[in-house]
């Protein structure tokens, strides 16, 4: 990668050229529809303030090979972090729209077993079905939770699996919220794609195996949080995420990140000890975060996002 890969002009060409070649959203009107809602509805709350909300990004994005895709290139991420942040911002009183992988970790599922319609119920006759006794707490608590968010306004849940998607609707809920100013936060721990294949590019149907190794080409997926945090939405808190498996190069990785792309913070995560703790990076300091290892089931999530309310507190006041 050469300095003038990093120049506003390129990117923003790269960005442009990015979206219009994009297969258009099929569900594009109706997203709209619910962000307006989810919008205006926290856009002034009783005390004629407007609720903060934080956009929490969730899961890892897909690259397509075919159009008519049978095959795929995939970014790790269980969705652990995105659903448990998510829990946590609510309870800090926060509005939350949980943009996330189809298919990873909800928020208020995390106590659930792998497959709960099948662990957690038993059929005790041809048309009943109970909850089994052992899971009835955890099950009773997850509905509940996610009902009053979810009826009460509070979480908005938006699915995608493309980069394609993932990016298009970002850029949806970023234009929404630029109303409610500094008071919107983006809180992106998605794992997204750094190569792609762009559609035009790309072939309409299963490649073929008979033709002996597959010679391809990726392009580099333009990075969002430059135009993020200077078009789309320049008074909203940023918080992006810096996944490294080598700690070696971690902290400059994301000090460079803070930097180019002016982010407010930047969490510093290294892949086999994310659950434990997490470094986060501001302008004036570097604060570790530890997961409390004296309660049973603590989430490092929990410091993790009073730090980040704190914070996001201290940008409004200013
Ligand atoms: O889901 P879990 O299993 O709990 O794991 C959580 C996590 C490790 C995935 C999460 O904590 C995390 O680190 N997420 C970010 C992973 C990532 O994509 O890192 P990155 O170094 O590739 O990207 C850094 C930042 O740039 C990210 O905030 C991303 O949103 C952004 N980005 C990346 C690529 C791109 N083309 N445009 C972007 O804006």
């Amino acid at each position: 990668m050469n300095k003038t890969d990093h120049a506003p002009e390129t990117t923003t060409l790269k960005i442009k050229a990015f979206f219009e070649s994009a297969p258009p959203l099929k569900d594009a009107t109706e997203i709209e529809t619910k962000l307006k809602e989810f919008v205006d509805r926290n856009s002034s709350s009783g005390n004629g303030k407007a609720n903060r909300v934080v956009c929490v990004t969730s899961g890892g994005t897909t690259v397509p090979l075919e159009k008519r895709c049978v095959r795929y290139i995939d970014n790790f991420s269980s969705g652990h972090r995105g659903s448990a942040s998510t829990e946590y911002f609510l309870k800090a009183g926060y509005s939350v729209i949980f943009l996330y992988r189809r298919g990873t970790c909800q928020p208020f599922c995390r106590s659930l077993p792998d497959d709960p319609l099948l662990e957690c119920f038993t059929s005790t006759d041809d048309l009943s079905i109970q909850v089994d006794p052992s899971h009835a707490e955890v099950v009773k608590r997850a509905i509940a939770e996610n009902r009053s968010a979810v009826n009460g306004g509070f979480l908005l849940k938006l699915p995608f699996t493309t980069i394609f998607e993932y990016l298009q609707i970002l850029r949806m809920i970023a234009v929404s919220l630029r109303s409610l100013g500094p008071s919107a936060m983006f809180y992106l721990a998605a794992a997204v794609s750094d190569f792609y294949v762009p559609w035009e590019s790309m072939t309409m149907h299963k490649i073929q195996s008979g033709s002996g190794p597959l010679d391809m080409r990726l392009a580099q997926v333009p990075k969002m949080l430059y135009v993020l945090r200077n078009e789309w939405a320049p008074v909203a808190f940023c918080i992006s995420f810096k996944l490294e498996t080598d700690t070696d190069i971690l902290l400059g990785k994301a000090d460079m990140a803070l930097k180019k792309y002016k982010m407010h913070m930047v969490v510093a995560n290294e892949l086999q000890t994310r659950k434990e703790e997490v470094i986060v990076v501001t302008e004036q300091e570097k604060i570790t975060v530890r997961r409390d290892t004296t309660q049973p089931g603590a989430d490092v999530e929990d410091p993790l996002i009073k730090l980040v309310v704190d914070r996001h507190s201290a940008y409004i006041n200013a």
